[in-house]
């Protein structure tokens, strides 16, 4: 084979393993504003939770805690207008919380098949569990 042969076998070897690794390591960051969940969660992940956990365990839709975008009119994940999802943040802090500090559990994290109390416990398919009186 000729040098200039060989070379392009190599590069093209080399372009290929590097098309290789991209595909197996998505870049870190799909999404943009996650504070509490990983930042390198998949979307299989990530999906499961917000319709597991959120949607069915509060009874509720995405656009509960979503805002919607003012010109496409679709929901804006990463937008943290609507306070309902801070408060579902300081809800995924406090559920992380009891599950580590009562029922001894190591890192637990939302959507864990491990964890013992789920925002289901509370919530059972209701935005707003608790006192009838405070509701
Ligand atoms: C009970 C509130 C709630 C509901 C309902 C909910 N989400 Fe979320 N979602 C959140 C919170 C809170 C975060 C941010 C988590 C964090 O900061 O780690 C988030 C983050 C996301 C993100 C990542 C956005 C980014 O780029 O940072 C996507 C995508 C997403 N949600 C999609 C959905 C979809 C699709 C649905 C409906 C099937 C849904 N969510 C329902 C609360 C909710
Ligand atoms: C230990 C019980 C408990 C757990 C676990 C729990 N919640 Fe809550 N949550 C409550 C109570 C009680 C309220 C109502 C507070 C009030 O009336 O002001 C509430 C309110 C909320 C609200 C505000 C609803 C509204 O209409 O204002 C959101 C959003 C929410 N929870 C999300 C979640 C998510 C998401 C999870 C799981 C990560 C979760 N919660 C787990 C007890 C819980």
């Amino acid at each position: 084979m000729s040098i200039s042969k060989k070379a392009i076998v190599i590069t093209g070897l080399a372009s290929m393993a590097i098309i290789g690794v991209a595909a197996v390591k998505p870049p870190k960051g799909q999404y943009t504003n996650l504070q509490v969940l990983p930042a390198d969660i998949s979307a299989k992940q990530l999906n499961k939770i917000m319709v597991d956990e959120f949607e069915d365990g509060l009874g509720v839709t995405c656009v509960f805690c979503h805002a919607e975008n003012k010109d496409t009119h679709k929901p804006d994940y990463a937008s943290d207008e609507k306070p309902e999802k801070e408060i579902a943040r300081a809800m995924m802090r406090m559920t992380s919380g009891i599950n580590e500090q009562y029922f001894e559990l190591k890192h637990p994290m939302v959507g864990d098949s491990i964890i013992a109390v789920t925002c289901n416990t509370c919530h059972n398919g209701q935005p707003r569990p608790g006192n009838e009186e405070t509701k």
